[in-house]
């Protein structure tokens, strides 16, 4: 059971950049988070960070026939990129859409997400703990099989 999670842009700030909005937990505390519950739960994880559209798109692609799910924080891609969509969309692979805030209580430009419709469903606003549910999710996806 493979399981393949993804942080698009400033993700690898968390920890100094606003606190107050994304939490104090630094990106690797939040990949021991999320390796620790995959680990319980019997999943393999590959966790990743880039700050670059085309490299998530390339990762999505790699998807295919190698993870058993993807668990994505596209970040500020999530509000504009028509091509993650499309990789999403592409691949057939179940994957789940996650936020550390809540973006439908922020800013207008954050209530759109352009991957929603092509993912399997959204989990957003419990901050690190938005990656435990992504991966327990992605887990009952796996195993129950729908
Ligand atoms: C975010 C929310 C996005 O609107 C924002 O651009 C991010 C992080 C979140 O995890 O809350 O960079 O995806």
């Amino acid at each position: 059971m493979k399981i393949l999670v993804l942080n698009g842009p400033n993700l690898n700030l968390l920890g100094q950049r606003e606190p107050e909005t994304y939490g104090r937990a630094t990106l690797p505390e939040i990949e021991t988070l999320a390796r620790d519950t995959a680990k319980r739960l019997g999943a393999d994880l590959d966790f990743r960070q880039t700050n670059h559209e085309g490299e998530l798109v390339g990762w999505i692609q790699g998807a295919r026939g190698t993870a058993d799910a993807i668990v994505i924080n596209a970040a500020a891609f999530t509000h504009t990129s028509i091509a993650l969509r499309d990789a999403i969309a592409a691949i057939g692979v179940p994957t789940i859409e996650i936020h550390l805030s809540n973006v439908h209580a922020r800013e207008s430009f954050r209530h759109h997400s352009t991957i929603s419709a092509v993912c399997r469903g959204v989990i957003a606003g419990f901050g690190a703990h938005s990656y435990v549910l992504g991966i327990q999710a992605a887990v009952n996806i796996i195993v129950t099989r729908c």
